[in-house]
Order: structure tokens, then C-alpha cells, then sequence
């Protein structure tokens, strides 16, 4: 284990708001493994701050008829303000515009130079001879060579995706005036990629920068799709690239050296390095040394990120890193993919999207909830998708059913029958446990149960998988109301007080343990159950590891005769209302999608013939549904419907009718005698007057057309199991 963690999450342009894509993406993910890492006493840096340079931000101002720095010091206010109101615990939100990053990144440039590790070299780029000025990619629009859309910018076309060079684009004109621009030579700093393209092909591989090389990470803790785009840009060679461009506004290449005027850092020599001017303002701040955090191979350095900035962190920024000399390279960069909104990609500048802020506004005092939403929905290893209806369903089923309901439960009781004193307990005495209705629960061994699932928990979050983790942590919550539903305190405190005492004990652990655990995922209500509990608030230095070595030597969390507090509001309800009105206000923005407006952000185009992946399901949901083969008897058609066809299902064990909507593929006779699968026990539904008593699975290609799924072969015995 490392001896320290130094922690990034991307650094977001300040040229608008947060929305739940970034915070999925990036920061709540973030945020969820540094304050565990503090929850286990861990010495972990959290450091973040504005993006505030780049056509990003100049674009934006000419959008808003204003300035650059009007535009940075307006949405880094905003976005500073967002992320404290959603509780992301950053050691600091700092500025790539403070002189502290300008000096920082210009030793950068001059280290770079001095290590040879640049070509300076003349090339041919646009300039707008009307405005004056060379032109940043973004400047340009002209027609996507690859789909023909009439506004593909110089960097990258946004209807297909497909990432572009300026040259790439058909009549280009400079949006500063509209006019035709012209090449002009000009001279940049390019750095010698390719001299870094075989350490980093094989430290990706293999966490070594040369072979017999010392071990710096394990690419098996590496995320596949990570390690997927990074190989794939490695095939492809690594070019020299510019690092500077020809600018107004960004940090200056210093002044000293030769033909600088004019040019400024790119910024890919600008804002990862943001990462380092932000620990060594939160070391001044705090009176500690930031080398340390970045030269020390002690260091476990972890980028979180967005699948878009998969390349920048693991391969252009360690080359930076490495062509310094004297830093360290990530021990991991967990990007995670997309998070779509209601089955469309979202979109910044059609609005469709959740913001953040707005969200903080509306759903004043529910900030869990949210954050609770995207740890459910968080695209780890694929896309996944939020809606506004999941978004309800997860709060009223889970956060308020299960962990406010079993909270409330407990402290209500242990007021009713104990004074709001925590009982002492005979440790011998038998109840039933939570974790298994037929098992005879002990109390020290529920103690010790409790320990493994916060250590399983724990290790979920290490790895990255944090929707496990929630699952762990939600398990705890389930077991501890299954506690008193099995043992039925309000029926058998008078009979078997001794019973009871040892039951409402050990539930009290258990929300004692919530407490604690849900600081990462839930850091409002972790403080709230603190309060309730009456116990004293995190420190963050290390109290998941005190709970930890208490319990696993069998000893309670909360002790005898500790006096708890009031229960409190801790989730509620969300009616139908509030949901309503967030869909409207999405679809008012928006309200007819068509799928060549969808955003692609994903900078390979997205081959549209397949359907985006789901988000993962776990082994027991899918287990959840009995397939079952079958072979149709009958099949007729259904009177007044286009689309069904009643048909009788031989199923082995009994026969069927199920309702299929393939009338418009098949006619009866072509389906007859075929053999299928069944998903046998979903609900029955009633269509046209008659129950459907199953579904039947059939393959859907782009354009619609339908195809039989079945065993290989007719004649397989009907009703077995597909699995
Ligand atoms: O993609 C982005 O949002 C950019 N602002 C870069 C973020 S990563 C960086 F900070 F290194
Ligand atoms: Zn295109």
C-alpha cells in the first residue's frame, strides 16, 4: 500500500454549469474514494480547480458578448459553488488563470526545452486576414468531410462524433469574421511523442516503462476500456504535437525565450498541470510540501476522468511527466463512460440535461439523493442511463423504504423501550439473525459480519466499483430491517426482553456503522445519523478503520448506556408531481429528438447499426428471469390489432397463450411448428380482452426486422431452462 494518495478529478472548463454527466463522469467517483481513503486514516490530497483557458472559453465569451475573464471568473463562482452544495470534498478548487499555475506551467515548458524534448518547426495554419489573427481549430467551421454536416468545427465535427484537423474541413470559413481564411506559416513548439511512444506502449501493458523495469502499477486493476483506447491510439503512432498555439489568451510561452511573442501554452501543456499548481497552493495554504504528492514514488497518484479525457491522462500527460524527469506517473486512471438522460446522449448546448446548480436549487436539502442516483447509474464500465422516473423509484424504494425507514425504526423503538439508553446485552442469549432468517444470530458474530461487509465494502471502493460498494452498503441497511422483522420486537418485548435488548443492540450497531459508512456515498445523511445518534461528527481521519478494529474483535460500536438523539427527517417520499414537472422542463427545452441531433461525444463515431449496450446488471438480476424453451402450437390472428398474434405455446409442463406483437413480420402459418425461447414468468398482461401468459424473445436488427431465437435446432424437449 502506498504511503500517500494524491487524488485529481479533470479539471472542468469554466465556460458554464455542471451537469449530472460531469458529476457521474468524474467527480462523484472522486469524491467517493478520497473520503473513504480519509475514512481509513489514509493521507490522500484532493485537488481540482477551473480550466480557464483555451478556445472553450474564448468561444463562450464571443457567444456572450463579453470577455474571457468575465466568462472564468463567472462559472468558476458557479462551479465552485456547485460542488460544495453536491458535497465534493476538494482539498481545493483552484484556477489555471492564478499567476501560481502561470509560473508552474511555464517551468514546465522550460524544463521540457531543456531536456530536448521539443522540435520547434514552421507549418502551414489558417489565418484570418480580416480579424488579424491566427485561427484556434474551434475558429474554423466549415463542411465534415465524414458526414456532410455544414458546421463541423476545425477540432472535431459534433453531429458524427469524428475528430478532425482544420485541413480535413470543407470550405472553411474563421467564425471571427466569417471571411475565407488563408495558410500562413507560423513557428511551434512540437514535443517529440514519438520518442515516448514505446515506454508508454509498454508501461500501459505492463505497468513498466522498460522491460526488467520496477513494477509501478498492475494493468489488471486497469479498466478495460481504458487500456482498450490507449492501445488503440498507441497502433496508430504517436506524431510530434504542437504545445503551443498562436493566441490571446492563456499562459504566455515564458518571455525569455526566442519567438514567443504571441504564443501560448496549448492546452495540453496547460491544464493537466493545473493538477500540480493546485497542490502547491493547498501546500501553502496548509504549510506542507506538495513535492512529495508528485515526485515521490510513495505517491499513489489517481486521475478520475471522463472517457473523453482517456488519452490526454494516459498518454500525452505521463509524456509530459516523463519528459520533465522528476514526476511521478498515475497509479491508475479509472475513467468511467457516459451517463445519457433519458435515452438520448446528453447535450450541452440543446440543454438536455440535469444541472447541477438547478437540481441544488430544487431539491434543496436532497443532495443525497442525487449523488445516491449517480452511484446507482454510474457508467463504470459502459454507458448508462438516468431518468427522472429511476430517479423516483431509487428514493422512494430504497433510500426511503429501506435505509430511513430502518433508521427511524430503530431510534423510535429504542426510545420506546429503553429511554433512548443503549441496552447492555447477554452476549449468549439466541435471536434471529438478519443476514439469514433460518440462522440462529449470536451477537458477537453479527458483529463480526457487520466487520466483513464494511471491509467488502471498503474493498469495492479500492477497486473502483462503486455501485458495488453502494450495494454492499445498502445490504447493511437491508439486513439490519430484516433483524427486526424476523425477531419482531413490538410483538415480543414483553415476553423476551432479553431477546429484544440484544436485537435493538445490535440494529443500533448497525446504524451506528451506516453512519460512518455512508460518508462517502451520502456525506449529508452520514452527518445527520451522527446527530440522531448522538455520536460525534467524522473527523474523516480514520473513524471507518476505529469502527473496523472494534468489530472484528467482537466488540460494539455504540456502547451500553450511550443516550441517543431524536430521530430526525432523514429521505422522504417523492410524489408523481415532481417528477412530472422535470420531465416537462426537459422536454419543453427539447421536445422532439431525432437521433442525428443526438451529441455524440464519444470522438469515434458511434456505428448507429447497433443499439448502445445497457448499463451492467449484476448475476441476480438477470437470474431473476426463467427462459424457458417452447414450440408454438397455434397461432391466429388477433381481431381490430395490426400487430398481435394470439398464440398457443407448448411449454413442456403446461400450455400457453402469450399475445406477440409480430404480426406485421409473420404470418400465422410461418410460425407455427417453430420452437423458441419463453421468458415464462413475467406478469401476466391482459391485450384485447385476452391474458398473455409470456413473452417470446425474438433478434430486432437496425432497421426492425425480426428474427426466431430458439435452439439451434427444432426437436430440443420444450420448457428446460435457458441460461
Ligand atoms: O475536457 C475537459 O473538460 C478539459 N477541461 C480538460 C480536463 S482534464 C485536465 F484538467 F487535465
Ligand atoms: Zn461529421
Amino acid at each position: 500500500m502506498k504511503k500517500r494518495h494524491l487524488v485529481t478529478a479533470a479539471l472542468p472548463y469554466a465556460n458554464g454549469p455542471l451537469h449530472i454527466g460531469h458529476l457521474a463522469g468524474a467527480y462523484l467517483p472522486a469524491d467517493i474514494y478520497v473520503r473513504y481513503l480519509r475514512l481509513m486514516g489514509r493521507d490522500v490530497v484532493f485537488v481540482c480547480g477551473s480550466d480557464e483557458h483555451g478556445a472553450a472559453i474564448t468561444v463562450k465569451a464571443r457567444k456572450e458578448g463579453t470577455t474571457p475573464r468575465a466568462i472564468v471568473d463567472k462559472y468558476h463562482a458557479m462551479l465552485k459553488d456547485t460542488f460544495e452544495k453536491i458535497g465534493i470534498a476538494f482539498d481545493i478548487y483552484h484556477r489555471t488563470s492564478e499567476p501560481l499555475h502561470h509560473e508552474t506551467s511555464q517551468d514546465f515548458f522550460r524544463t521540457l526545452l531543456k531536456n530536448n524534448q521539443f522540435e520547434e518547426k514552421e507549418s502551414d495554419q489558417y489565418f484570418d486576414e480580416v480579424a488579424g489573427q491566427f485561427l484556434a481549430d474551434r475558429y474554423i467551421v466549415g463542411t465534415c468531410p465524414v458526414c456532410a454536416h455544414p458546421e463541423a468545427y476545425g477540432d472535431q465535427c459534433e453531429k458524427c462524433g469524428s475528430t478532425l484537423s482544420p485541413t480535413d474541413l470543407i470550405n472553411p470559413k474563421s467564425m471571427l469574421s466569417g471571411s475565407v481564411p488563408v495558410m500562413r506559416p507560423t513557428k511551434h513548439w512540437y514535443l517529440r511523442l514519438d520518442q515516448h511512444e514505446q515506454w508508454l506502449r509498454e508501461w500501459i501493458n505492463t505497468g513498466r516503462t522498460a522491460e526488467g523495469g520496477k513494477q509501478l502499477h498492475n494493468p489488471a486493476d486497469w479498466k478495460n476500456h481504458v487500456l482498450g483506447q490507449c492501445n488503440s491510439w498507441l497502433e496508430q503512432g504517436l506524431q510530434p504535437r504542437a504545445m503551443t498555439r498562436d493566441l490571446d489568451w492563456g499562459v504566455d510561452v515564458p518571455h525569455e525565450i526566442p519567438g514567443s511573442e504571441g504564443k501560448k501554452l496549448y492546452v495540453w501543456l496547460d491544464a493537466p498541470i493545473g493538477y500540480i499548481s493546485a497542490t502547491k497552493q493547498w501546500a501553502l495554504d496548509n504549510d506542507k510540501d506538495w513535492k512529495p504528492y508528485w515526485q515521490n514514488d510513495d505517491t499513489a497518484l489517481i486521475h478520475f476522468i471522463g472517457k473523453d479525457n482517456i488519452v490526454f491522462h494516459c498518454l500525452i500527460f505521463p509524456a509530459i511527466l516523463k519528459a520533465h524527469g522528476e514526476f511521478i506517473l498515475p497509479v491508475n486512471v479509472p475513467a468511467n463512460q457516459f451517463l445519457n438522460l433519458e435515452g438520448r446522449k446528453l447535450s450541452t448546448s440543446k440543454n438536455w440535461a440535469v444541472w447541477v446548480h438547478e437540481y441544488c436549487e430544487e431539491f434543496k436539502g436532497q443532495e443525497d439523493v442525487l449523488r445516491y442516483n449517480m452511484i446507482k447509474k454510474m457508467p463504470e464500465q459502459s454507458d448508462s442511463e438516468f431518468t427522472w422516473k429511476g430517479f423516483q423509484e431509487t428514493n422512494n424504494n430504497e433510500l426511503v423504504n429501506n435505509l430511513a425507514n430502518f433508521v427511524n425504526r430503530v431510534l423510535v423503538l429504542m426510545h420506546k423501550y429503553y429511554d433512548g439508553l443503549v441496552p447492555s446485552v447477554n452476549p449468549d442469549q439466541s435471536f434471529k439473525s438478519g443476514w439469514d432468517a433460518e440462522k440462529t444470530g449470536q451477537y458477537n458474530e453479527e458483529l463480526h459480519l457487520l466487520h466483513q461487509k464494511l471491509e467488502a465494502m471498503g474493498a469495492e471502493i479500492e477497486r473502483f466499483d462503486f455501485r458495488e460498494a453502494l450495494r454492499i452498503f445498502m445490504e447493511i441497511s437491508s439486513a439490519g430491517n430484516a433483524l427486526l422483522q424476523f425477531n419482531e420486537p413490538w410483538k415480543t418485548e414483553k415476553e423476551n426482553p432479553e431477546m429484544v435488548k440484544v436485537v435493538m443492540n445490535l440494529a443500533l450497531q448497525h446504524v451506528a456503522a451506516l453512519s460512518v459508512a455512508a460518508r462517502p456515498f451520502l456525506p449529508f445523511a452520514a452527518a445527520k445519523l451522527r446527530d440522531m445518534l448522538n455520536l460525534a461528527p467524522l473527523r474523516d481521519e480514520g473513524d471507518l478503520l476505529d469502527v473496523l478494529n472494534e468489530l472484528v474483535e467482537g466488540n460494539p460500536i455504540v456502547l451500553p448506556n450511550h443516550a441517543i438523539g431524536q430521530a430526525a427527517h432523514l429521505f422522504s417520499r417523492i410524489p408523481d408531481e415532481v417528477i412530472q414537472k422535470q420531465i416537462d422542463k426537459l422536454t419543453a427545452t427539447d421536445p422532439a429528438p431525432t437521433t442525428t441531433e443526438q451529441e455524440q461525444p464519444n470522438t469515434t463515431p458511434s456505428p448507429s447499426k447497433y443499439e448502445p449496450l445497457k448499463e451492467t446488471i449484476q448475476f441476480d438480476d438477470f437470474a431473476k428471469m426463467d427462459l424457458r424453451t417452447g414450440t408454438i402450437l397455434t397461432a391466429e390472428k388477433v381481431e381490430k390489432s395490426k400487430k398481435l398474434l394470439k398464440l398457443s405455446v407448448d411449454m413442456g409442463f403446461e400450455t400457453r397463450t402469450i399475445l406477440s406483437g409480430i404480426a406485421e413480420h409473420f404470418t400465422p402459418e410461418e410460425v407455427v411448428g417453430k420452437q423458441v425461447v419463453v421468458l415464462a414468468n413475467l406478469a401476466p398482461r391482459v391485450m384485447m380482452g385476452t391474458e398473455s401468459q409470456g413473452m417470446i424473445l425474438f433478434a430486432e436488427d437496425s432497421e426492425g426486422k425480426l428474427g426466431f431465437v430458439g435452439p439451434s435446432a427444432n426437436g430440443w424437449p420444450n420448457g428446460m431452462g435457458v441460461k
